[in-house]
């Protein structure tokens, strides 16, 4: 079985629906707490045993790339002021030499087509995508428990957690054949089905272990919900030649794109942050009764 060395991080996506706020900064550049949201994702993706993030972008996303690089101005002020502690820690989030790249997605066709942008990255090996619209919080990550059932089954695995079903149309959703403990077999999956439609309440948490030959169905891929080319769409039909298994992790999703679950985000990491947790709980508690 090969191991799973590379993840796709697709952040080409406009923000629209947190502007004006990501009219100048990309959304994945958004803090939560003292770290952009982005910083959690890439953390979920090396704990996993990942060794090189692609991350597929667009116009006006440079903040990322000069994120993952070093600053030396501001590393000679800090320098300078005596601030180690911060030093050591910047230096210590930076990626190694070369082991990020980046591709444009030079128009916003979809997530499949953002996917498709990284085939010659990826190459002929099996990887992982990680939305960073989205952050799991769980331990271990949401990546790390899906590469554990992948070195039982192989294939391709997706992350799926439940919903209530009247949410079907804003996600992607699994029919699921068979269940043995937290994975599952699929007959199908569906984008953004009307709650009526939908096969389960099952949705798919944008977590994905894939094989290469996804890139074959993403390149032949018509668009489909919203007119954009649909991962979702591709990998229903790589699961009809392919292994493909569902798996529900454990942890807890934030949508990091939508207003209230950015805001459920900030409050869900600042509790648990070890300099302001005590007083992020005393402050929601306090803010709890006065609502
Ligand atoms: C994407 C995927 C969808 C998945 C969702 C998770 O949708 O297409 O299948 O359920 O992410 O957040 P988007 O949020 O880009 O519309």
């Amino acid at each position: 079985m090969r191991k799973i060395r590379k993840a796709v991080l697709p952040v080409a996506g406009l923000g629209t629906r947190v502007l004006p706020a990501t009219k100048a900064i990309p959304k994945e550049m958004m803090p939560v707490v003292d770290r952009p949201a982005l910083q959690y994702v890439v953390d979920e993706a090396r704990e996993a045993g990942i060794e090189h993030i692609v991350f597929v972008t667009g116009r006006n996303k440079g903040a990322i790339e000069d994120y993952f690089d070093r600053a030396y101005e501001l590393e000679a002020t800090l320098q300078m002021k005596k601030k180690f502690d911060i030093l050591e820690r910047l230096q210590n989030e930076l990626p190694i030499a070369g082991s990020t790249s980046f591709v444009r997605q030079q128009t916003p066709l979809g997530l499949g087509h953002a996917i498709w942008c990284a085939r010659d990255v990826i190459g002929d090996e099996p990887f992982a995508v990680l939305l960073p619209d989205v952050l799991v919080k769980s331990e271990p990550g949401c990546l790390a428990q899906m590469i554990k059932t992948y070195e039982e089954t192989g294939g391709n695995i997706i992350a799926v957690d439940r919903i209530p079903k009247e949410e079907t149309d804003k996600y992607g959703v699994i029919a699921p054949k068979s269940q043995n403990g937290r994975v599952f077999e699929m007959n199908g999956m569906v984008e953004k089905p009307a709650p009526a439609d939908a096969p389960s309440n099952l949705k798919i948490t944008g977590r994905y272990i894939l094989q290469p030959e996804i890139f074959a169905f993403l390149e032949l891929q018509e668009p489909g919900a919203g007119n954009e080319i649909q991962l979702t769409d591709a990998m229903a039909k790589l699961m009809e030649v392919s292994q493909f298994h569902a798996l529900e992790y454990e942890g807890q999703d934030y949508d990091c794109g939508s207003k209230l679950g950015y805001f459920e985000a900030v409050c869900a990491y600042a509790i648990d942050h070890a300099e302001i947790g005590d007083g992020a709980r005393a402050l929601l508690k306090k803010m709890g009764q006065e609502a």
